[in-house]
């Protein structure tokens, strides 16, 4: 079977694209990667994947007088290179429901909480404030409201009283490179599909099942 195209979209680090990278270069993985596409061109992201042999383009937001201009460009890019998936990760621009629109079930992306808890930024200091026990992340379908859309797989991790958020943040990242790459995977597979506002797995096996509701540590 063909692999499904995929191009990643990255604003700055770009660890989720690596991980996604590491799992397509596995034989056999159902998808590969064939842009890696960010609207700044200082975006580290970058560097990995040029030397990782992967075509990248930068559209720089910037050189557009509006938002709708930005999202038009990206599509008529991400067309021509015929792609059959888009991952967000890390792409720090509000897509417009248009954007969305067009490319309807074709976007995914990666939040660092278990939505629907913790929409937006400031994510890890927030889900601390809270006094959750518990926070995560979560890979989505994307859907014209921010944060929001069928939700294809999630990690839990625990809150420790001495939590600060970069150390939080630090161990929900763990998780995100585990729950991307296996999102990307059922997808490519074929084996998610929408009912509504939730997603239906199809022959979701042990492992995945561990990997959605993984154990935690010293319970
Ligand atoms: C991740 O925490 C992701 O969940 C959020 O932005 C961060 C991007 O990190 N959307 P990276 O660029 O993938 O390293």
């Amino acid at each position: 079977m063909a692999k499904l195209k995929v191009a990643v979209l990255i604003s700055a680090r770009g660890s989720n694209m690596q991980s996604l990278v590491h799992a397509c270069s596995a034989p056999g993985f159902p998808a590969e990667i064939v842009c890696v596409l960010s609207n700044n061109l200082e975006a580290a992201g970058l560097k990995f994947a040029a030397e990782n042999a992967i075509p990248t383009r930068v559209i720089d937001h910037r050189d557009f007088e509006n938002r709708e201009a930005f999202d038009a460009k990206l599509t008529e890019f991400l067309a021509s290179i015929d792609v059959d998936l888009i991952c967000l990760a890390g792409f720090m621009r509000l897509l417009t429901p248009e954007f969305v629109n067009r490319w309807q079930d074709k976007i995914l992306n990666i939040h660092p909480s278990l939505l629907p808890a913790f929409k937006g930024l400031h994510v890890h200091e927030r889900a601390i404030e809270s006094g959750a026990r518990f926070t995560g992340c979560t890979v989505h379908f994307v859907r014209p409201e921010m944060d929001e859309g069928p939700i294809i797989t999630q990690a839990v991790v625990p809150i420790h009283q001495t939590d600060t958020p970069e150390a939080l943040a630090a161990r929900i990242l763990e998780q995100e490179h585990l729950i991307y790459p296996l999102a990307l995977k059922l997808v490519a597979e074929n084996r998610v599909k929408i009912h509504g506002a939730v997603v239906l797995i199809e022959a979701a096996d042990e492992q995945h099942h561990a990997l959605l509701n993984p154990k935690v540590e010293g319970f």
